[in-house]
């Protein structure tokens, strides 16, 4: 029969819904976690045992672990992802819906004995600082440990969170099951799931606020807090009540002088947020400070001073791995020396890590499929979405107003994707209004999570697959936070650090001199430095930035921020085809700047230079 660990908690609608839950998934125990490190290390003894971690070598990487998924199993399902909303048309066109209570039935139909043979973790878990006011709390139920595990390092989760909702505090119901029960006597597998993706399914429902996720345990699909939560539930949550919640890394930069200024980036999966939230300043701008609070997601709530305040929800780091290494992410690398998860990256045979662009490959490896590898080998050893898992308070640029339940003031907004070819290093957006359309317009090249998909695509605020309703109506209250009385908002930039040459190279050297971009957002938060206004936006001349350090040439930079008139009106007939899908939900304010956008264009010269 049922043992069920003591759940130490009279919430009475917590408990009744994890019953009926227990009803439901028919596992053969149900754990309540406590969140202690007692309870991580025994959890990941069993994933060892379970074959589902592999140790690493305590001498190289104490208190490590890897885990290598099922070979179908490496990346958040765009295409299995479904916003039920009441309607279709509350979803929008940029998301997957199915009616509520068709899906309901199907979700009933796949959960019912889902769990068996296996253990219900319970996870009583808050995003953000536990009391703060911009925070909110989940409780997540999985059948996975990987999954609890790594709530442990990525939330603020047990028994604390359990005291901060009493007897009848608010919480939203997350459901997981990585969709692999066991018949009695049945061999587990090391990475249990669902293997046709027609069966997997990552459900919302916007209008009771609840996350249904099955038939995955990587990442974003199963880590509910994370996109689920923190991003498609949290979109609702803030349209309904005035704030925002966005997939934005947030820095603290702070100059000789002492001035400390935070900014707040959103960036497409894949596309730098990591690197940039822990940016380390070159040569040149010796006496700088950058500090990290945040490199994924961002909740900003205005402040009665009228400043807006962001927190980071999560409490650690689920970072690219490839490319990750000791010139371009110092404090990734220094994040990640102990006490940290690897998942899909390949094994050396020192019992330590490697993936592509870490340094050196080694001699022989076992790959992320868990097959030989050598540097001959024709494939790479570790998977494009191979990821590290390790708490924030790890990072060496680790910002303490992480832990600060007030958040911290947001100055500037930065949007940027992956874009080789057209648009400029970094712009300013002239109003609000034209920020949000800046950002509303912005697009991106693939990357894991979209593979399949065009080549570019257009990527709202780099929210394309996390918004939980209508991508116009998105827009609509972004523009309504820009009116709201005595906000004082932040400006807005559109930064590109991916320019190529003609020879396929990247034309900017980006990482750490990503800095020179960044001072000049703080210079002209604070109203210190100038701008020319292009037929896109205000934009630096090559003296408006600081050079020092870096041999980069006025020809160099005019290259990377020079606007041809043909690609431009490119441009504008992209946004055309892009708002289209909008129909008449798109805001009148859109349609203004479009206008506007064309106009500027066509008035330009063949080319315009800064
Ligand atoms: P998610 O965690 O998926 O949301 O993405 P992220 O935005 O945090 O991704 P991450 O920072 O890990 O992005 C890693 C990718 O961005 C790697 O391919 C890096 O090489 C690349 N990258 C980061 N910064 C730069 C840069 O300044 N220039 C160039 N060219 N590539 C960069
Ligand atoms: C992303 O895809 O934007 C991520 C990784 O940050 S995941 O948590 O898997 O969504
Ligand atoms: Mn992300």
């Amino acid at each position: 029969m049922l043992s069920q660990t003591n759940a130490g908690t009279s919430h009475k609608k917590l408990l009744a819904w994890v019953e009926e839950l227990e009803e439901l998934c028919k596992p053969s125990l149900v754990h309540w976690c406590d969140g202690s490190e007692e309870e991580y290390d025994r959890l990941c003894a069993e994933l060892v045992d379970a074959g589902t971690f592999v140790k690493l070598n305590p001498a190289k990487r104490p208190n490590s672990y890897l885990a290598r998924s099922h070979p179908s199993d490496v990346a958040r399902v765009e295409e299995r992802t479904f916003i039920c909303a009441a309607t279709k048309d509350q979803a929008g066109p940029t998301n997957n819906w199915e009616e509520p209570a068709k899906m309901r039935a199907t979700l009933r139909g796949m959960y019912d004995g889902c769990m068996r043979g296996r253990t219900m973790y319970v996870i009583p878990f808050s995003m953000g600082p536990i009391g703060s006011p911009i925070a909110h709390i989940g409780v997540q139920i999985t059948d996975s440990a990987y999954v609890t595990v790594h709530m442990k390092i990525m939330t603020r989760m047990g028994r604390r969170v359990l005291d901060a909702l009493g007897t009848d505090g608010a919480f939203i119901p997350c459901i997981h099951s990585v969709g692999a029960p066991l018949a009695p006597g049945q061999q587990d597998v090391a990475w249990p799931c669902e293997g046709e993706i027609a069966r997997k399914y990552i459900v919302h429902f916007p209008d009771t606020r609840e996350i249904w996720s099955y038939g995955s345990g990587y990442g974003g699909n199963a880590l509910l807090g994370k996109k689920c939560l923190a991003l498609r539930i949290a979109t609702v949550m803030a349209r309904d009540e005035g704030w925002l919640a966005e997939h934005m890394l947030i820095l603290g930069l702070t100059s000789p002088q002492g001035e400390r200024t935070y900014v707040a980036g959103a960036f497409p999966s894949a596309c730098g947020k990591t690197n940039l939230a822990m940016i380390v300043p070159p040569k040149g701008f010796e006496g700088w400070k950058a500090s990290t609070v945040g490199d994924d997601i961002a909740w900003i709530k205005p402040a009665s001073d009228g400043t807006l305040r962001a927190i980071n929800p999560e409490a650690g780091f689920f970072g690219v791995a490839p490319g990750t290494n000791r010139e371009s992410n110092p404090n990734a690398m220094d994040s990640m020396k102990a006490n940290c998860i690897f998942t899909n990256v390949a094994l050396t045979d020192d019992g330590d890590v490697w993936w592509e662009g870490m340094g050196p490959a080694p001699a022989h490896a076992i790959d992320w499929k868990g097959r030989e590898w050598t540097p001959e080998t024709n494939e790479k050893a570790a998977h494009p979405n191979s990821r590290f898992t390790a708490p924030i308070k790890q990072c060496p640029s680790y910002d303490p107003a992480w832990e600060d339940p007030a958040g911290v003031p947001i100055s500037a907004f930065l949007f940027g994707g992956r874009l080789s070819t057209t648009f400029p290093l970094v712009c300013e957006a002239t109003s609000w209004q034209h920020g949000v359309f800046l950002a509303a317009t912005m697009g991106s090249e693939a990357t894991a999570a979209a593979i399949g998909q065009a080549a570019i695509r257009r990527d709202p605020f780099a929210m394309l697959p996390f918004v939980g309703y209508h991508m116009a109506d998105y827009w609509a209250h972004w523009l309504a936070m820009g009116k709201v009385a005595g906000l004082k908002l932040p400006r807005i930039f559109r930064v590109n650090w991916f320019r190529k040459d003609e020879s396929g190279k990247f034309a900017w050297p980006g990482y750490g001199q990503n800095m020179r971009v960044l001072k000049w957002v703080v210079d002209r938060v604070h109203g210190r430095a100038d701008a020319v206004e292009s037929s896109i936006g205000l934009m630096p001349r090559y003296d408006d930035l600081t050079w020092d350090g870096l041999a980069f040439d006025r020809d160099a930079y005019h290259r990377i921020t020079d606007i041809r008139r043909d690609k431009a009106q490119r441009e504008v007939e992209g946004v055309a085809t892009w708002f289209a899908k909008f129909g008449d939900r798109l805001p009148a304010a859109m349609r203004v700047e479009e206008a506007a956008l064309a106009k500027r264009v066509a008035a330009q010269p063949e080319t315009w230079s800064a």
